[in-house]
């Protein structure tokens, strides 16, 4: 196996729009095994201020996953998360403990509305890095004002934002933006790491080894495991 390490992924059943049931959950560990991880971050949907968050439901589900993969002799780990849509109240409730930061760490994955300004981005990178959180930002291809390579640099640079792209896009199965803006950013480095967002095992499948090696392929065998398995496993 490769030791992938996955940071973004739905498999916790009946938490968001990811697994459904137990049996569906099941799966996607399957699944995700088969595909050469080893490390989850499982990671649903959280809105801070709108949604009361689950958290002992989390903690339940991800015991019962581990101990099933620990029966089927799948040495894999899953670890606690959150994708957290950002909203003004998103720091108290981390400081708070009611959502979990990814795996106990600083880090944490932040998205936000297709359409969301690019000050409202700059904003979130600003007080969660204010409070010593280390912001991820999810699936940054769907962000319009991120079309401007300057401005990802930016949020790079001086705000300290780490960058999540999806292996879907990787992958050239469907990226908001072209494909040109997608290599652009992977060769100018602006990519920290690249995660699955799998919901089941059907239309939003878990499709890490093929992004690992269309990586390989097109960017080097460096870039393929600094995006899959070095900076997700510093995590
Ligand atoms: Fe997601």
């Amino acid at each position: 196996m490769e030791g992938f390490v996955d940071i973004h992924h739905h498999l916790i059943y009946g938490m968001d729009d990811g697994a459904q049931t137990w049996e569906q959950t099941r799966q996607m560990l399957t699944s995700a095994w088969k595909n050469g991880i080893d490390r989850i971050i499982a990671t649903p949907h959280a809105e801070p201020g709108m949604e009361p968050f689950p958290m002992e439901q989390l903690t339940r589900r991800i015991q019962k996953a581990q101990s099933w993969c620990d029966e089927q002799r799948m040495q894999m780990e899953i670890l606690p998360g959150c994708e957290i849509f950002y909203t003004p109240q998103t720091v108290c409730m981390l400081r708070e403990g009611l959502i979990p930061t990814l795996a106990g760490s600083n880090y944490v994955l932040v998205e936000f509305l297709p359409g969301a300004p690019y000050s409202e981005l700059i904003g979130a990178a600003k007080t969660l890095t204010a409070v010593g959180y280390q912001p991820i930002f999810a699936h940054i291809e769907r962000y319009r004002c991120l079309r401007w390579p300057g401005r990802v640099q930016l949020l790079r640079e001086r705000y300290g934002v780490s960058m999540q792209m999806n292996v879907d896009t990787i992958c050239r199965r469907h990226s908001f933006f072209s494909q040109r803006w997608v290599n652009s950013m992977l060769r100018k480095g602006y990519i920290d790491v690249a995660a699955t967002d799998a919901h089941n095992v059907t239309s939003r499948p878990c499709r890490m080894r093929d992004g690992y090696q269309a990586l390989q392929k097109r960017f080097g065998q460096e870039m393929a495991d600094r995006l899959c398995i070095e900076f997700p496993g510093q995590i």
